[in-house]
């Protein structure tokens, strides 16, 4: 997690089964995901102009999913940068352990759908923008 970087996230195009009925994408196990899958959640009701995240993880992989409408993430891995736009249910942003994301240009309605390698740990967090930091470029151990 200490030398992981934002050019090791990456978007991943999910399958999509077309149908005059519409479209379902299916994700089961980890058969189309490179993380055991063990919790999923999901963000809406976001107010116009909100953000999300603003933090870290330890060991959490996680796949993020615009299920309905659009919003921009920026990845940040204490030396580079990258702002990724999802707008699409079939195409998730893969997201490694130790990268800072923040996410936000939430459109109205939008559902941001996390397929995620891990339950929930507060432990696996890291909050402290200047802590990362200074943890991904070794000021401190
Ligand atoms: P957080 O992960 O900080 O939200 P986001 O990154 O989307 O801004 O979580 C917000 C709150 O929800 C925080 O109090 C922890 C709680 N939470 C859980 O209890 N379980 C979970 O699986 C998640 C993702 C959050």
């Amino acid at each position: 997690m200490k030398n992981s970087s934002v050019y090791d996230c990456h978007i991943l195009q999910l399958n999509k089964i077309h149908n005059q009925a519409g479209n379902i994408t299916i994700v089961q196990g980890e058969q189309n995901i490179p993380f055991n899958l063990r919790r999923v959640y999901y963000l809406y009701d976001i107010p116009s102009g909100g953000s999300r995240g603003g933090h870290a993880h330890k060991e959490l992989f996680q796949l993020i999913v615009a299920a309905s409408g659009s919003f921009e993430v920026l990845l940040d891995d204490g030396v580079n940068k990258k702002i990724v736009r999802l707008n699409r249910p079939n195409f998730g942003l893969l997201v490694v352990p130790g990268i800072w994301r923040e996410l936000f240009e939430f459109s109205s309605g939008a559902i941001c759908l996390v397929l995620a390698s891990h339950t929930y740990e507060e432990s696996d967090y890291l909050r402290d923008y200047e802590y990362f930091f200074k943890f991904k470029n070794e000021i401190i151990q």
